[in-house]
């Protein structure tokens, strides 16, 4: 049987967390094969595509998150266990900390290497700081935040699935089209 669902996150929110779902996994690659790839002509090659899809997830998760604020979200897991209950949020706000601090960390690398920042067409990308050489401590902050920040988002979104799958296959309530999926979720 087929039945509507109620306590789904809203349309906008949905198809947000979905396209992320997609850009944040190639973003990863193309930043590990951009920095590690060889030849390096190659991994030169790759860099401006990581900083222009860099930016675009940052626009997008702007956009989520502002709407994220605004729009209302019904919960889930009055049945959860406590310790679960309150774990979720802290991992999600984790995962949107992170997914802001990348793109940011990752300007303030690339302002201090001195790369283009152009985005399309013409449109630069403003530097927003003027790097000093005598700074070593930014520039090796910013290096940290991206790259451990990184390993611990790809953790922490592998988390978020795998309970996610567990939930879904433990309850076999079609949990994830019921709260992220679109269209009408078969239930047992
Ligand atoms: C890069 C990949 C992903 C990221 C960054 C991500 C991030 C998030 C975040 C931040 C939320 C909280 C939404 C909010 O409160 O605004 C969320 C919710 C959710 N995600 Fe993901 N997600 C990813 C992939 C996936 C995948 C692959 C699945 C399914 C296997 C999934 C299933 C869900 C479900 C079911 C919820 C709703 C949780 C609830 O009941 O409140 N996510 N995701
Ligand atoms: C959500 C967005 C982003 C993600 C997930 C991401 C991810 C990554 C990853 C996984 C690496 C390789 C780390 C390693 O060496 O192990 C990397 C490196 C790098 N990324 Fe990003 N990145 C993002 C946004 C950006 C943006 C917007 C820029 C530029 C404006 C950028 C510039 C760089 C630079 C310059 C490096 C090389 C760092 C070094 O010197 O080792 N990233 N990024």
């Amino acid at each position: 049987m087929k039945v509507r669902t109620p306590g789904r996150y809203p349309f906008e929110l949905r198809l947000l967390h979905w396209l992320l779902a997609l850009l944040l996994p190639a973003q990863v690659m193309l930043g590990f094969a951009a920095e590690h790839w060889t030849p390096r002509v190659i991994s030169d090659a790759l860099f401006p595509f990581h900083f222009k899809l860099g930016v675009l997830i940052l626009c997008l998760m702007i956009l989520r998150l502002g709407l994220r604020l605004r729009l209302p979200v019904t919960a889930d897991d009055s049945d959860a266990p406590r310790w679960h209950r309150r774990i979720r949020p802290c991992v999600h706000a984790l995962i949107y900390l992170l997914v802001l601090a990348l793109p940011i960390s990752g300007h303030v690398i690339w302002v201090w290497m001195g790369a283009d920042r152009t985005l399309i067409g013409g449109l630069q990308l403003p530097a927003f700081f003027v790097p000093s050489d005598d700074d070593e401590t930014g520039r090796a902050l910013a290096w940290y935040v991206h790259v451990y920040g990184a390993w611990t988002l790809s953790a922490l979104v592998s988390l978020h699935v795998a309970a996610a799958v567990f939930r879904q296959w433990r309850r076999k309530d079609g949990y994830i089209a019921r709260r992220m999926g679109f269209g009408r979720v078969r239930s047992a």
